[in-house]
């Protein structure tokens, strides 16, 4: 298919629909993709559907459904503009195991029952759920979001399954690099809602939710894998 960015190619004679690249490139992506593919493999159910709540662009979508077969990647994301870079990814990347995106917002009390819906439409075999997976977003959103996205996994997750945070955290009140400290101030600058997040409170909200803490591992640019279990 051929692609130019952000226009519109004529369709092909012989019935293809005209194609609209839309991608979005984050350049952290490439520097993070490899680093927390690692964790996942050895943290992930081995089989099933793995939500990402806050795809973003989507490049994680298809580096990690590709890398994490024959698992099968759900993308899911609440700005529109994300998700048409999703799908324009997904069009390219042409993965059998990689879903369309859905529109979740974890701040809406109903976003599991999108995914129910959807795990309905997609019929037999109905797509389980094995695992959430949720990168640099809790803190780059109100703390609603983080507990929005803790109680909504807790109604789609089973005993075993899987909770991965990933991004920068304070322990214990304290940053962790003097760049994680600036890099909160910019975001409380931008919106006072948001701000990097204190992992003892983010465990608090896991365990009300019924998540037990199994990892945290340290990752490059001071940022941290979080993997939480339901209990
Ligand atoms: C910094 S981007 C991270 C995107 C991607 N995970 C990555 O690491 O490149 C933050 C993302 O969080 C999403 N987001 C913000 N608030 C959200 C919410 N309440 N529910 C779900 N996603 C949200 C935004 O739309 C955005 O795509």
């Amino acid at each position: 298919m051929p692609v130019i960015r952000g226009r519109t190619v004529p369709s092909i004679p012989g019935g293809m629909a005209p194609f609209i690249d839309q991608r979005q490139y984050a350049p952290a992506t490439d520097r993070n993709r490899e680093s927390i593919c690692t964790v996942l493999k050895e943290n992930l159910p081995a089989t099933g559907t793995a939500l990402e709540i806050a795809s973003g662009t989507g490049q994680h979508a298809v580096f990690f459904a590709e890398q994490l077969a024959p698992r099968t990647w759900l993308p899911s994301d609440p700005n529109p503009i994300a998700r048409d870079s999703i799908r324009s990814w997904r069009a390219i990347a042409a993965l059998n195991n990689l879903h369309e995106p859905l529109e979740l917002d974890v701040t809406q009390s109903q976003w599991p029952q999108v995914v129910i819906d959807w795990q309905q439409q997609m019929g037999e075999p109905v797509p389980v759920i094995r695992a959430i997976v949720n990168i640099n977003m809790i803190h780059i959103s109100p703390w609603a979001a983080c507990e929005g996205l803790f109680s909504g996994a807790s109604q789609l997750l089973s005993t075993g399954d899987v909770l991965y945070l990933y991004g920068p955290f304070k322990r214990a009140g304290q940053h962790t690099a003097p760049s994680n400290a600036a890099f909160d101030q910019s975001l409380q600058l931008q919106n006072s809602t948001w701000g990097v997040r204190d992992l003892e409170a983010v465990c608090e909200v896991a365990q009300s939710a019924g998540f037990a803490l199994r990892e945290v591992i340290p990752m490059p640019a001071n940022n941290f894998s979080v993997v939480f279990h339901k209990v």
